[in-house]
Parts: C-alpha cells; structure tokens; sequence
C-alpha cells in the first residue's frame, strides 16, 4: 500500500495541512517543521499522489508539447530547451508526436482539453483552425513554437525564417552564383513560404528575375532532398548553387549531386537551415543557417509556465530570433565556364 499523507503527518508530528504547505510551497512552515516533514517524507518513501494534487492546487504542473515530426533532428534540439526550463520551475513535459495527422492533432488536442496539462506549446497544426479556438476556449494557454499557428490571442515564438531564407541565398549570390535552385519546404506550411519569400527577396535585391523552373517543393526530408535534384536536372535547368529549406533536404541533394558526379562545392555550392548536429559531420560540412533551436525552447516554455503560475493572459506577442549564418564547406566560388 502506498504510503499515505496521514502517516507522513504522525511521523513528523504534524497535522496533514502542515504536510500539505510544505510539499506545495505554500503558507508558512517554520523551518525545523519543513525538516521534520521532509525527514518523514524522506524516511517513508511518500509520493505525492499528483492527480489529487492538482485537483486541490488546480494545476498539474505539467506542459504540453505537439511536435510534428520526432525522426527530424531539428526537434529534439527544440524540445531540450523546453525541457530545461520545465525541470528548472518543477514542471513536467508531456511529448506528443502528431506525425502532422490532423485526426492525430485532434486526438491529443481532445485528451489536452481535458485539462491534463497545464499549458500547450503547439509546432504548426495541419487541423481546421475551429480544433485550435475550443482549446482555447478552455482557457489553456497556448504558445506557437517555431511555426505560426491560426490561433488569435496566442503568443509565438520563432526564428525569422524569411530573414535566413534571405541570408542563405544572399550568401550565394555574394559568392558570384546567379542561377540559384531552391527545393522549398512542404508546400502550404508558412515556413516553407516565407523561407522561399526570403530566397526570392534575395534575387530580387540583386536585380535577378526570379525563374520558377528552379524552384521544386521538398518536404524536409532526405528523399525530398534527393528527389529534388533529380527533378530540377532532369528539367535540364543549369544551375551553380542550390538553396535548400532545411539541413535533412540539404544533405538528401548532396547526395543526389554526388551520384551524378556532380562534386560539392566545386560544381554546385549548397546551403541548408536548421544546423542540426549532423550538418557538420556531412562530408563536405554543410554550410547553413543556424536556427537558436534550444533558447527557442527555453524562451516558449518560460513564457507559457510563467503564465501558468500568474494565472495571467499571455497576449499575442511574438518573439523573433535571428538565424545565423555558419559557413562550412559546402558552398564556395561558381566553377569556371566550361570547367565540368
Ligand atoms: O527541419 C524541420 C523544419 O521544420 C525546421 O526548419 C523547423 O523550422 C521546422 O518548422
């Protein structure tokens, strides 16, 4: 039988409400009482029965996650800076991985709305914007981490995705390439346009007219990587420098350039997003645009447990990060006229 508060109580020579002061924080509980209590705690093996806690505190000290896709490594770098700041206030994470199913979506959003949590920090949604208000409605507090979600009223955090398509493409323009290939992100995910807005922002900055035939949709995959570049070669489209929406499309169509004898980055230069682990274990190693990944997290999750705590609204405000531009050894000058 689990130990009980009861028996905590008599072994500390206190009343239940004493115990209950000094497991929740609350009240005032004079020192060597708190040791007492603690030392019965200790002694006894008590676990606070956390269900019944959170009726009485009204809270479950615990957050949400719902992360899109768990196999990329740019979300568990995400999901660190949110657990960190999590442990650092007491607070628990529940991971939910929504493989961007929208039934799946739905399901944790339901389980979500049952008040097992908190708060919910949200990665992008795929399902119909009316899921999103009920959860709100409710009154849970709601963060859009990294990618924007239809959900007037909720904060959001994120690094400027328009602003390192930008960078990534200015990079290479800088380096002397005019044909420039991008392979997108998934097509209708705002990331993915505004990383593409950034690339055409670019050319346009440098006089360039932007030509669709070197744009193909990826899906932020390896393979979408891969297949990219064959669909953009097999278009016949010349091109010196590829921009690719993330690190995982990146290293999918370096792959691809390698099998075709295309060498990397002495025929085509390629630049990636994200700057996950790997990127600089590829060979050659990737040039890309850093994402601040980890205080990304750290930065959503204070804002939303911080708000769980007050018990206050958390406003619409959204926090910009910048991306950082790492040169690595993946892009370098256009190759000579004639020299392939
Ligand atoms: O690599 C996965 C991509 O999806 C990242 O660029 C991140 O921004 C996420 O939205």
């Amino acid at each position: 039988m689990p130990v009980t508060i009861y028996e905590v109580a008599r072994a500390a020579g206190v009343s239940t409400a004493t115990v209950s002061r000094t497991l929740n924080a609350s009240g005032l509980v004079a020192a060597g009482t708190r040791r007492r209590v603690q030392a019965a705690i200790a002694a006894l093996g008590y676990q606070p029965n956390r269900v019944a806690r959170s009726l009485v505190l009204k809270t479950t000290h615990t957050i949400a996650v719902l992360l899109p896709d768990i196999t990329n490594p740019f979300f568990p770098l995400l999901v660190k800076g949110v657990q960190l700041a999590a442990d650092e206030q007491g607070y628990g994470v529940l991971l939910c991985h929504t493989g961007g199913d929208p039934s799946k979506e739905e399901f944790f959003l339901e389980v979500l709305r049952g008040q097992q949590v908190d708060g919910v920090l949200l990665v992008g949604l795929v399902s119909r914007p009316e899921s999103l208000k009920r959860l709100s409605r409710h009154g849970l507090p709601v963060v859009a981490l990294d990618r924007p979600v239809d959900l007037p009223g909720s904060a959001a955090v994120r690094v400027d995705h328009l602003g390192g398509g930008h960078l990534a493409t200015a990079h290479l323009l800088e380096l002397g390439h005019r044909r420039i290939a991008h392979i997108a992100g998934p097509p209708g995910l705002t990331v993915s346009q505004e990383r593409m807005a950034g690339y055409r922002q670019a050319l346009t900055n440098y006089g360039l007219v932007f030509d669709p035939d070197l744009v193909v949709d990826g899906d932020f995959s390896e393979e979408g990587g891969y297949q990219g570049v064959s669909t953009l070669l097999a278009r016949g489209e010349q091109f010196t420098a590829l921009f690719a929406a993330n690190d995982l499309t990146a290293i999918g169509a370096m792959t691809a350039f390698r099998e075709r004898g295309l060498r990397v980055p002495e025929d085509v230069s390629v630049v990636g997003f994200d700057d996950i682990h790997l990127a600089a274990y590829v060979s050659p190693k990737l040039t890309t645009i850093r994402q601040p990944a980890y205080q990304m997290g750290r930065c959503a999750a204070t804002q939303l447990i911080d708000a769980c705590r007050a018990n206050i609204e958390l406003g619409d405000g959204t926090t910009i990060f910048q991306g950082e531009l790492l040169v690595r050894e993946s892009t370098g000058l256009p190759p000579r006229v004639g020299s392939r």
